[in-house]
């Protein structure tokens, strides 16, 4: 479609193509009479403008993103068989999109929240789509549990107002969630821009190699650019003064060609390893030790090219866990299991029936779907006149069988009765690793230990008494001194009369 953007002069037109020499003017009768309904420039304007905005995304709303290239720096064909790793050097083209979770699109980017990486590599087996984190685990292993923890972190149904009661009445009642509750309350939770951060695949996936053998992975994106958090106080403030600051912070660094760039790594497990865990593979609030289970490098992300239209291009990109390619597959983890259906199903609603044909969207590799066919916005030309059934008579196509994806023969063999199941823990498993991240990561570091109770309390302090007790009691299980920290400075932010000790919610 011509845009009239190309010319030194352009001239603005109806969307039909009409010229109009002056764009501000309405038919009307007489000078200052009423208007005509045969303007057409007056009535495409007004009711374009006025179907202006989309539903923005349920969760992860607020982002910024850039285009760039992936290249493999190591062979990792031993374990996986994807095009898109077969040659050392080889470059792939690549969009990725940050962003926070709970806020609006106007929110501040120096919220507390996990930050989203998610990433679309345009490889010629299809568009393969990594929707990863910036931690390395999460608030739930239950996958019914996402709506429910997500309401607590939005609005109020009745003020409308963020609200601490809901946000630590959830966390206090899912025990698995306090892991990842301390990281977002450590100063990871504010990172200062969407360059000095990580990424992580979080689920378990599966990979496998060209010769049938098939592993457990776990993937990293490590910043090149090194960590740089925000204090408390800090994000408090810049989240004021410049709500936008880290969308400003990557357009500039690409437009001064200060490329950003990601260490890519994985870890790796076999079937056999995983039976040996004293939690399960599939449980996404576990991380995998780093000395049992090492890194090993493949590759290297680099953001260089910003976008021409944030609309088109980033607004409208639709990410989902179910884009995959050959030898990349979901584990069975619950989560990501969910997620393989609710990314596709919410862009049906979001961007439409046919949001895989927005460019941004469309495979480079060459598709073709004969039963992919009409619905609203169907701009590819769909497949013109060939077969919209798999057809023998006319314009056959040679279909290729299974057997050249040369999948796993040797597959996790799984059997049982169909239950309702909700993934409770016995014993103190839930809490190894957050006392880990307490005593042995955050004691190394300066004044973390310190800044996590902090974060914390002047969060918890304008909760209900009750709903208090019941955070100082959660973090004792992780930690004593981190409970008496927290109560400490609570108590100090909101003193309470002695009727408050009681009251109920
Ligand atoms: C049951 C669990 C989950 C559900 C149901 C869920 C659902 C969703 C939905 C509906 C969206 C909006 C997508 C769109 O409008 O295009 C979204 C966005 C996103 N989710 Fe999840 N999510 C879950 C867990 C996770 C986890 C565990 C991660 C990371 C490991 C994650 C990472 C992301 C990211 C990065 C985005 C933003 C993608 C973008 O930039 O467009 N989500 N999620």
């Amino acid at each position: 479609m011509s845009s009239n953007n190309d010319n030194e002069n352009p001239t603005v037109t109806t969307s039909q193509g009409y010229p109009i020499p002056s764009p501000f003017e309405t038919q009307r009768v007489g000078e200052h009479g009423p208007l005509l309904l045969q303007d057409f420039n007056l009535i495409d304007s007004l009711a374009h403008f006025d179907r202006e905005r989309i539903p923005e995304r349920v969760v992860h709303a607020k982002g910024a993103g850039a285009f760039g290239e992936f290249e493999v720096t190591d062979d990792i064909t031993d374990i996986c068989g994807s095009a898109i790793f077969d040659t050392i050097g080889k470059k792939t083209r690549a969009l990725v999109r940050f962003s926070t979770v709970g806020g609006e699109s106007g929110s501040p980017d120096a919220a507390r929240d996990p930050r989203g990486f998610a990433i679309k590599f345009y490889t010629e087996e299809g568009n393969l789509d990594w929707v990863y984190n910036n931690t390395p685990i999460f608030f739930l292993r239950d996958p019914i549990k996402f709506p429910h923890f997500i309401h607590t972190q939005k609005r109020n149904p009745q003020t409308h107002l963020k609200d601490p009661n809901m946000f630590w009445d959830y966390m206090t009642q899912n025990q698995e969630a306090i892991h990842q509750f301390m990281i977002l309350f450590s100063d990871r939770g504010t990172p200062a821009t969407f360059r000095h951060m990580h990424g992580f695949s979080g689920h378990t996936y599966k990979w496998s190699n060209k010769q049938g053998e098939w592993f457990y992975v776990q993937v990293h994106l490590l910043t090149d650019q090194g960590i740089k958090n925000f204090t408390n106080e800090e994000a408090g403030k810049i989240a004021g003064e410049n709500p936008d600051h880290a969308t400003e912070d990557l357009f500039n660094a690409i437009a001064n060609k200060e490329y950003p760039s990601w260490t890519v790594y994985f870890q790796v497990m076999t079937e056999a390893q995983a039976k040996e865990l004293p939690f399960s593979v599939f449980d996404l609030t576990k991380v995998w030790s780093h000395k049992d289970f090492p890194l090993r490098r493949f590759g290297k992300l680099t953001l260089n090219e910003n976008p021409q239209n944030y609309f088109a291009e980033i607004e409208q990109v639709a990410f989902s866990p179910s884009h995959t390619v050959p030898y990349q597959e979901p584990s069975a983890d619950p989560v990501l299991q969910s997620r393989l259906f609710s990314y596709p199903d919410t862009q049906r609603y979001r961007l439409g029936t046919n949001y895989a044909q927005i460019p941004v969207n469309c495979p480079y590799a060459k598709t073709f779907n004969p039963i992919l066919r009409d619905g609203a916005m169907t701009v590819n030309g769909n497949y013109g006149a060939a077969p919209n059934y798999i057809s023998t008579i006319e314009n056959p196509v040679e279909y290729k069988t299974q057997s050249n994806f040369n999948y796993q023969s040797n597959q996790e063999k799984w059997q049982g009765p169909a239950l309702p199941f909700h993934w409770k823990v016995e014993g103190d498993i839930d809490y190894v690793q957050a006392r880990a991240l307490y005593r042995d990561v955050l004691s190394k570091q300066p004044d973390q230990q310190k800044h996590l109770a902090h974060n914390i309390s002047v969060h918890v302090a304008n909760a209900l008494p009750v709903i208090q007790d019941r955070v100082f009691e959660a973090f004792a299980k992780v930690d004593q001194q981190l409970s008496d920290d927290i109560k400490a400075e609570v108590l100090q932010l909101s003193p309470r009369s002695k009727d408050q000790s009681t009251q109920k919610l």
